[in-house]
């Protein structure tokens, strides 16, 4: 990471972010009791909300609010024919060393000074590299052979790729079309790390747009780059920590036409979120030729067959949310409602995706009238929104919602008894305003 990076970073460090993903019930360590697995991470009741809205932000704007992209949901484990085909068995490798003296395993991509172990010193003490497959095997039925041997997906887009016949005909679709999916994807990575950035399971969202080669394929692709740039504005990722990179003739793939990789910076440096790639005719072809099946297109009006060009989205949704997490995040000082100055943790998430939209508060625990009030304003507001019921020390429980990213509080108190109006206060700014009950639903709604 360069000077220039550093002072650029998220203000928050990876210690930070993890200390209040846990502490808040955003991510866990899998199997957290059993000293936990590496690459593996479960989200909390809160990031498994975050993550849902992020998930559905990006189908509602990529498939929902368009006519010509059409959904899927292919299988995990696929014919081992699949992998060969698309490269995976052959070439989805990494070169790995291992130090001859602590026996760390390093990728040999990711060494700073290729001949001294960055764990223990040593100089000297790696071993040749060597060639590791990233794709998790298993078994289907009761032997254990190479005859049952199944690789779980290393992708999700090979799901589409095989079955692009059986979609066109189905949904009677012709290129320029899309085909979207969710889906676990599994890789063994030799060095997973950073929170949930490099996992060994993980989810994408992939988006394969096929399009005829009729000159258009490049302004497909430029398409689809401002398509995801506006994605990520919409939501409100900082323009300074994002950057679309693009790839260039040597860094691409000999069979691309054209490469962005969308990174974001993180607190370590710029990393990637997701690729936008113009792959041809590359894997519609790589499956024609091994499995003999004729995959083209078949255009009833000119009565000619073609292989569509493709045009590929693949965005990881944890690396997504880990960066609306780390985006979100913010530290500074305020005055609590006693004039106090204090600092606090704020995560700034856009409405759409924050887990809870708005929180409902009575101003004091042991006052039935205040407590039903409160209860019942928040059970209304919960038929629309993501809402939660809560009572106590109001401070404390600002304090909990902004570490929460909740964009708005409502407090009951012993006015509302009377006047039929609450507190709205406003994460961002602090802002308290007082609102008259019958217009509190339209007064959220402008502004979520
Ligand atoms: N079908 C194209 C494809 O899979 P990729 O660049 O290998 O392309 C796409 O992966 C996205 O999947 C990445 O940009 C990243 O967001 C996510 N991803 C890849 N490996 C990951 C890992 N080990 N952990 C978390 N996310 C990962």
């Amino acid at each position: 990471m360069s000077v220039e990076d550093t002072t650029r970073a998220s203000g928050a460090t990876l210690d930070e972010i993890t200390a209040l993903a846990k502490r808040r019930g955003f991510i866990f360590q899998s199997s957290e009791i059993y000293g936990g697995l590496a690459g593996l991470y479960d989200y909390g009741p809160l990031g498994a909300l975050l993550k849902r809205n992020i998930k559905e932000a990006w189908w509602r704007d990529m498939v929902t609010a368009r006519d010509d992209v059409v959904a899927f949901d292919s299988a995990v484990l696929m014919h081992p024919a699949v992998w060969k085909a698309s490269g995976h068995v052959d070439a989805f490798v990494d070169r790995l060393v291992d130090c001859r003296v602590c026996k760390h395993r390093f990728r040999a991509d990711h060494l700073e000074k290729p001949d001294v172990c960055p764990d223990c010193g040593s100089k000297n003490s790696f071993t040749e590299p060597r060639n590791f497959n990233l794709m998790l095997q298993t078994s289907l039925g009761p032997m254990e052979d190479s005859a049952s041997r199944a690789y779980l997906r290393p992708e999700t887009a090979q799901g589409i790729f095989v079955n692009f016949k059986n979609i066109y005909q189905t949904a009677r679709k012709r290129p320029p079309f899309g085909v979207a999916q969710f889906g676990k994807a599994f890789r063994n990575e030799i060095t997973p790390g950073n929170l949930t950035y490099r996992l060994r399971e993980f989810e994408q969202a992939e988006l394969e747009f096929f399009v005829p080669d009729d000159g258009a394929d490049l302004k497909w692709f430029d398409h689809w780059v401002q398509a995801r740039r506006k994605w990520y504005a919409d939501y409100g990722v900082k323009p300074d920590r994002l950057r679309f990179y693009e790839l260039s003739a040597e860094e691409r793939p000999h069979y691309a036409k054209a490469g962005v990789d969308v990174e974001y910076l993180f607190p370590w440096g710029w990393g990637e979120l997701e690729s936008i790639a113009h792959r041809g005719t590359y894997d519609l072809d790589a499956h024609m030729r091994l499995s003999g099946k004729d995959l083209r297109f078949f255009d009833e009006g000119s009565k000619t067959h073609y292989t569509p060009l493709l045009i590929e989205s693949s965005a990881g949704m944890d690396r997504t949310t880990l960066t609306m997490l780390v985006d979100a995040y913010e530290q500074e000082k305020s005055v609590d409602p006693n004039g106090k100055q204090t600092e606090r943790v704020v995560l700034r998430f856009h409405p759409k995706i924050a887990p809870l939209q708005v929180a409902v508060f009575s101003l004091a625990r042991n006052k039935p009238q205040l407590v039903a009030r409160a209860r019942s304003i928040e059970a209304a507001l919960h038929e629309e929104l993501r809402t939660q019921y809560d009572e106590g020390n109001i401070g404390q429980l600002y304090r909990r919602q902004d570490e929460i990213g909740t964009p708005f509080c409502v407090t009951v108190d012993y006015e509302t008894l009377e006047d039929q109006s609450v507190t709205v206060r406003h994460r961002d700014s602090m802002r308290q305003d007082r609102v008259a009950l019958d217009s509190l639903k339209e007064f959220l709604d402008e502004r979520l």
